[in-house]
């Protein structure tokens, strides 16, 4: 691992893999691919202007010839494709995207690699693919968790993407022998999220004074991690990973989206005392629920916790009030963000005929 190709390193989780690895891996070369969507955000990386070890360039992964050309010049020996389009809610209103990155976009990328490294092994170059659990589609409240062996079974346009785009990998590895793992990961959450997602965008209204949505009846349970966390995860895989294996991670929580809210208002209630609109919990509002919402993920972690001693560090109570101490001191930030004019027609394309549900 001395030149690293990272796809979608401006995202939320890319970026946050980046300033761990500058950190951590010093003597690694980082090569940045982002396409500056509407999630993309360079202020997520600004520390790192004039490193020189750190490229940014802007393009697509759909772009097999660039992602070709990159692979020459800075002479990768491995991808980390976190690159997607990944609201779930988006990919309700407008699948096709979701189609085109998720799926031919990865395609591409795999095809660039497997032109460009063809007769390298494993003790070489690396593809990881960074993936989901919402691939295995939704679980019953007395179900036993997610595991490596797990059914596909996803529910929305957004995870059917995800399920696509992780068979293709696997195919590349069965099929041309190119040096896969993957890594299937529950909720993240941590700085620079963007606020179209639920921990962020409920800080937000909560600072705003804004009603706080809760789709459908907030029993929802998802299985959130710090992500610190999933950045440590998935540089053990990088360094220790089985080619051709997929490896589950988690936080090994299982709270329901109201009992987060909950947490979340409580911690901004105590740290924001002045704060006009405390208590932070009476700005809850039910709204309309997403269509085809999954009930419950949960994940058993114990092929990677067994085969690199890798578990969370931060629990959900520490890891909300890092991360809402991050968005308070970085306003600026979020500010710069939901004034584009992109944020705003998202919010009212997808929360205006919602109603209020009860
Ligand atoms: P994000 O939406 O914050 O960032 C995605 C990044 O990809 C953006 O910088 C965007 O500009 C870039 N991008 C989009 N299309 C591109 C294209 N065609 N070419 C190049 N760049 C493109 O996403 P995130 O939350 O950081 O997620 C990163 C990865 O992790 C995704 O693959 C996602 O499926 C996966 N994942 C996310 C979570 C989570 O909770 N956020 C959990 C598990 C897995
Ligand atoms: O599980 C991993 C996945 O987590 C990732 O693969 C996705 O990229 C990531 O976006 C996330 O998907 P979710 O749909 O679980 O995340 P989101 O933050 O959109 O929603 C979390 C839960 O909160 C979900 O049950 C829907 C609910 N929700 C969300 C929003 C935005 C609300 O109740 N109100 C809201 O306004």
């Amino acid at each position: 691992m001395k030149n690293i190709l990272i796809t979608g390193g401006a995202g939320f989780i890319g970026s946050n893999f980046i300033h761990r690895l500058i950190k951590e891996k010093p003597e690694v070369k980082l090569v940045n691919l982002d396409a500056l969507t509407y999630a993309g955000n360079l202020d997520n990386l600004k520390s790192l202007e004039g490193n020189d070890h750190y490229t940014f360039i802007k393009g697509d992964i759909g772009n097999q010839a660039l992602v070709e050309s990159l692979l020459l010049k800075h002479e990768i020996d491995t991808i980390v494709n976190f690159a997607a389009e990944t609201h779930v809610d988006r990919s309700i209103l407008g699948p096709i995207q979701f189609l085109n990155t998720n799926v031919v976009g990865t395609g591409c990328l795999l095809e660039a690699a497997r032109k460009t490294w063809r007769g390298r092994g494993s003790d070489s170059v690396r593809f990881h693919h960074i993936s989901t659990d919402e691939v295995f589609g939704s679980l019953a409240p007395n179900d036993p968790p997610f595991s490596e062996s797990s059914q596909y079974s996803p529910n929305s346009p957004y995870s059917a993407s995800k399920a696509a785009s992780d068979h293709l990998v696997r195919a590349y590895y069965h099929t041309y022998g190119l040096p896969i793992t993957i890594s299937n990961c529950t909720n993240n959450y941590g700085p620079y999220q963007f606020p179209e997602k639920l921990i962020p965008l409920m800080i937000m209204n909560c600072l705003k004074g804004k009603p706080l949505p809760v789709y459908g009846d907030g029993r929802q349970i998802r299985d959130w991690l710090y992500v610190e966390d999933h950045c440590e995860a998935i540089q053990l895989i990088l360094e220790k990973g089985r080619v051709g294996e997929t490896y589950l991670i988690g936080g090994e929580n299982q709270p329901t989206n109201l009992e987060i809210i909950h947490q979340i208002t409580a911690i901004l209630d105590e740290i924001v005392p002045n704060s006009p609109f405390r208590p932070h919990a009476n700005l809850i509002q039910y709204v309309q629920d997403r269509p085809g919402h999954d009930r419950r993920y949960a994940m058993d972690i114990s092929k990677i916790r067994g085969e690199f001693g890798w578990s969370p560090t931060y629990t959900l109570q520490r890891g909300l009030r890092a991360t809402i101490e991050w968005y308070l001191s970085h306003q600026d930030w979020i500010k710069a963000l939901v004034e584009k004019e992109e944020f705003g027609s998202w919010m009212k394309n997808n929360y205006a005929n919602r109603g209020d549900a009860k």
